[in-house]
């Protein structure tokens, strides 16, 4: 059986991304971040995951404002880092699970959250940041990963509630798949951010906090909080918050909080950082 061992959340800020790339991550600007990383390098070096769901948005470089899905899995074989402007990202291409992507999707939409089928796109810094912070840089990404993109940038993005609920919904369809594959979901984007008007430049250290310890110990009452307050309290882009969610519902309701890191700033947003272990 296959089945859901840990979920980890973290932001997905581009500049991190470039850090990396060009060598910067012991400069004294970033040198604090990457050290929040390092439990966690070690400890995925020690799941071995086979496969991670990892739930992130796509900001118009595979989507655009003409087509725009609520929530999408990437069911394709191998998935390519898109181009936002400076070229690809110097990373592996990311190979995906077709055959229990078709599972997630079957069991998802009989269970009657409808996602959109993506057998091509390219995937951006949202879903190869993440990556990069978990495993470094390696010659190729040491496990598979199903992209699962939730609408956050194009006005109305799903409500906490429903990203809870998803969660919820791939456990179930884990749970019933016919292969022995240890499983992560990661939830990423976030934390406290705006980038335009304004505004601009927001951050909320309170509001943060309480997120992250409610994610631990309280997802339900978290995911009855309405889009109005991640606008109010974390910025026009704290909404990609919703995406932790989906992570949260995916586990038990009590886990093990092995690590949690939280950096201001990197670059314009607050850095927040979980990894949380089924019993
Ligand atoms: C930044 C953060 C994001 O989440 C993003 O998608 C783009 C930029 C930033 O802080 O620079
Ligand atoms: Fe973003």
């Amino acid at each position: 059986m296959a089945r859901i061992t840990a979920g980890v959340t973290t932001s997905h800020v581009p500049a991190i991304g470039a850090a990396i790339d060009l060598g910067k991550t012991q400069q004294e600007y970033w040198a604090p971040l990457f050290k929040g990383y390092e439990y966690s390098k070690r400890w995925i070096g020690e799941q071995k995951p086979d496969v991670i769901l990892l739930v992130y948005n796509d900001h118009a470089s595979a989507f655009s404002m003409e087509l725009m899905p609520t929530f999408a899995i990437g069911t394709g074989e191998k998935f390519q880092p898109a181009d936002e402007g400076w070229g690809p990202r110097p990373v592996p291409e990311v190979v995906g699970h077709p055959e229990l992507a078709a599972h997630i999707a079957q069991s998802v939409i009989q269970q009657d959250f409808d996602l959109t089928l993506v057998n091509r796109m390219d995937v951006d810094h949202g879903l190869t940041v993440p990556l990069s912070l978990m495993f470094g840089q390696p010659g190729a990404w040491p496990c598979k990963v199903i992209p699962i993109a939730v609408n956050v940038v194009l006005y109305p993005p799903p409500s906490g509630r429903r990203c809870y609920e998803l969660g919820k919904a791939l456990r179930r369809a884990v749970d019933s798949f016919d292969g022995d594959l240890n499983v992560q979901v990661w939830g990423t984007g976030g934390m406290s951010h705006q980038l335009q008007g304004p505004r601009a430049g927001l951050i909320n250290r309170e509001f943060d906090n309480d997120f992250l310890e409610r994610l631990v110990n309280d997802p339900e009452g978290l995911s009855q909080m309405p889009h109005v307050e991640y606008m109010r309290e974390a910025g026009s882009e704290g909404i990609e918050l919703v995406m932790w969610l989906v992570m949260r519902g995916a586990l038990d309701d009590k886990v093990t909080e092995k690590h949690r890191f939280y950096h201001v700033p990197a670059s314009n947003t607050a850095v927040g950082h979980l990894i949380l272990e089924n019993s």
